[in-house]
């Protein structure tokens, strides 16, 4: 059984071997290809943010077994958290607003909103002691990321 995998990452280069070790983990669980890298994507976005928001973040990939076989990828930092937990998954919501036009934001403010896309679910929650763990999950052999990403919740 493919077991818990941890590791820090603090710079901005760490979210592209974070992805790949991410993508060859769920291989060994069985991820398709495209799901693999949907995830590996995922994970991306995820260290990118800790990185970038809290300078620096634990990465923890680990598997779900009961009911169906899945993976768990939680990114925890000691950063400043978010204060809307809800708006911030909507694209265009960057740097505690939401922005119509995309040439009048600071950052695009779609990672989270592309997470919850490729992911079977996707949530986050604060941390004790400060900062924040956002948590992301998909399932193998689930329906195409399109025809779910209007009801991941
Ligand atoms: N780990 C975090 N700690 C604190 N704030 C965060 C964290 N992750 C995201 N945020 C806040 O949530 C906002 C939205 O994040 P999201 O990843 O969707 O977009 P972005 O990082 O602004 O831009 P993009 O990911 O499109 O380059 C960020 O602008 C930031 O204010
Ligand atoms: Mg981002």
């Amino acid at each position: 059984m493919t077991k818990r995998l941890e590791w820090i990452a603090r710079h901005a280069a760490d979210a592209t071997w974070s992805a790949a070790r991410a993508a060859e983990f769920a291989r060994e669980l069985g991820f398709a290809p495209e799901d693999a890298w949907a995830i590996a994507i995922s994970t991306s976005e995820l260290v990118t943010n800790a990185v970038r928001y809290a300078g620096w973040g634990r990465v923890i990939l680990r598997p779900l077994h009961d009911p169906m076989v899945g993976l768990e990828v939680r990114v925890e930092d000691r950063g400043p958290g978010i204060a809307d937990m809800e708006a911030v998954w909507v694209d265009g919501y960057s740097a505690g607003r939401f922005v119509r036009e995309p040439q009048e934001r600071t950052s695009l403010g779609t990672g989270l909103g592309a997470v919850r896309r490729l992911m079977d679910w996707a949530g986050m929650e604060r941390r004790e002691g400060g900062g924040l763990a956002v948590i992301a999950r998909k399932w193998v052999g689930t329906v195409p990321s399109a025809a779910r990403a209007s009801k991941a919740r």
